[in-house]
C-alpha cells in the first residue's frame, strides 16, 4: 500500500522516543500495518531548538495547524499535552479526515466527549493507551477484554513521579524536593509537577479508568483529589516504622445501586501488599469484576520509552484500521451514572 503520512505534535520526553522508535522499528512497522509511515512534520513551540532525533531539521514547525490541515495527512499523534492548543488541533486533524493517537489524560479527563463525538463524526479512530499507565496494556483491556464483564473497582498507583518521590523519601530517605528534581530529570513529570504532586494527573487517570470501566462519563473535576505535598518525612518514617509504605491511591468504585466513586488520596499500606513493592516510576493498577475476578496490571507508569511504546502501538492499530478501510473501537459510553466524588461504597 501507499506510504500513510503522520504528523507527530510534540517533540519532548514521549515525542522524542515516538520518533526514535518510528525510525528504529520502520520496517517492522511497516510490516505489521501493511503500509510504510512516512513522518510529515514535527510541530514543536521553538523548532529551532536541537534535539536528539536523527530527523531533517526542516521537518520541525512552530504551526501546527497548517501541520495536521496538510494535504493527505492520515494519522496524528498529539503529545503536546494541556488543553489548548491540544484539544483545536486534534479536533482539526479529525476535520482533516486524520485519525488521533494521544497521550493527553488532562484533555481526555476535561474534555474527552468532546473529541469523541468528532472523531465519530468524521469516521476517524481516536486511541489513547499512553494516556493512563505509560507502557502498561491498561485502556484496551477495560475497553475492550472486559467489556463482557461487570467491572465494579478499579484500584491502584497510576502516578509514577509521585510513586517515584515516595519511594525515594521511604527507600533511601531523600527529600521530597530532591526526589522531585529527579523525576523531572528523569523526564517522569508532567511541564508542571504541580500536575503530579497535587494529585490532579492521577485524578485524570483515575477518570479515565472509571469512565472505562463503568461505561460512564466521568470528569477529572469529578474526582476527589488530595496529593502528596503534605506528606512530610516524618509521615513516611512512621508508616515504615509500623511496616507500612505510604502511596498516592486511585480508587473508582461502582456500587451495586451504580453510583460511581473516584478518590486519589495518599494511603498507608502495609509493606505485605503487592502496591507496596511498587517502585520508582513503575505503576500497578488492580481492576475487579464479577466474571474475571482480580486482575493485576503492573510495568513503567512514566517515562519516554515506555510511554512512546504505548503510543506506536496505537498507531499500529489506527493505522491497519486505515489501510483496510475500518474503524476502531469509539467510546463506550452507555448511560450517564450519578458519580459522587467519595462514592458510597
Ligand atoms: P514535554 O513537556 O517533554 O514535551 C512537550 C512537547 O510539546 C515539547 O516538544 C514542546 O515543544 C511541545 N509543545 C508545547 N507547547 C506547544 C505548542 N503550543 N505548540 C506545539 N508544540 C508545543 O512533555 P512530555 O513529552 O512529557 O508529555 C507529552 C504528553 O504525554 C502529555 O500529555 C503528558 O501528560 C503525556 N504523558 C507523558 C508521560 C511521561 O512520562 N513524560 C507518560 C504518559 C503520558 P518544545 O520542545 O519546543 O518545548
Ligand atoms: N507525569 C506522569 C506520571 C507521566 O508521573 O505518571 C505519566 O503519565
Amino acid at each position: 500500500s501507499k506510504p500513510l503520512n503522520v504528523a507527530l505534535l510534540g517533540c519532548g520526553a514521549v515525542g522524542t522516543d515516538v520518533v526514535r522508535l518510528l525510525i528504529e522499528h520502520a520496517d517492522d512497522l511497516a510490516a505489521r500495518i501493511g503500509a510504510p509511515l512516512e513522518l510529515a512534520g514535527i510541530a514543536v513551540r521553538r523548532p529551532e531548538k536541537v534535539r536528539d532525533v536523527p530527523v531533517d531539521k526542516s521537518l520541525f514547525t512552530a504551526d501546527g495547524k497548517g501541520l495536521v490541515t496538510k494535504e493527505g495527512i492520515d494519522l496524528v499523534i498529539e503529545v503536546i499535552g494541556g488543553i489548548e492548543p491540544a484539544r483545536s488541533l486534534i479536533l482539526a486533524a479529525f476535520e482533516n479526515g486524520a485519525s488521533v493517537v494521544t497521550a493527553n489524560k488532562a484533555l481526555l479527563a476535561e474534555d474527552g466527549g468532546t473529541l469523541f463525538a468528532a472523531a465519530e463524526k468524521h469516521g476517524v479512530d481516536l486511541y489513547f493507551e499512553a494516556a493512563v499507565g505509560g507502557a502498561i496494556p491498561l485502556v484496551r483491556p477495560l475497553r475492550e477484554s472486559l467489556a463482557g464483564d461487570k467491572v465494579h473497582k478499579v484500584l491502584g498507583i497510576v502516578n509514577g513521579t509521585t510513586n517515584y518521590i515516595l519511594d525515594k523519601m521511604d527507600s533511601y530517605g531523600a527529600s521530597y524536593t530532591e526526589a522531585l528534581d529527579e523525576a523531572t530529570a528523569l523526564g517522569y513529570a508532567e511541564p508542571d509537577p504541580t500536575a503530579d504532586v497535587e494529585g490532579f494527573d492521577a485524578a485524570a487517570k483515575a477518570a479515565i479508568l472509571a469512565s472505562l470501566a463503568f461505561h460512564t462519563r466521568v470528569l477529572a473535576s469529578d474526582v476527589h483529589r488530595e496529593g502528596i505535598t503534605d506528606v512530610t518525612a516524618t509521615d513516611v518514617a512512621s508508616a515504615k516504622a509500623m511496616g507500612c509504605v505510604v502511596k498516592l491511591l486511585a480508587i473508582a468504585e461502582l456500587s451495586e445501586d451504580n453510583r460511581v466513586g473516584v478518590r486519589v488520596h495518599p494511603a498507608m499500606i502495609p509493606r505485605s501488599h503487592p502496591l507496596a513493592s511498587v517502585r520508582e516510576a513503575y505503576n500497578a493498577v488492580f481492576v475487579e469484576s464479577a466474571a474475571a475476578g482480580q486482575l493485576m496490571f503492573y510495568g513503567q507508569g512514566a517515562g519516554g520509552a515506555p510511554t512512546a511504546s504505548a503510543v506506536l502501538g496505537d498507531l499500529v492499530t489506527v493505522a491497519r484500521n486505515r489501510v483496510q478501510g475500518i474503524r476502531g473501537i469509539g467510546e463506550s459510553t452507555y448511560a450517564q451514572l450519578e458519580v459522587h466524588p467519595m462514592g458510597d461504597t
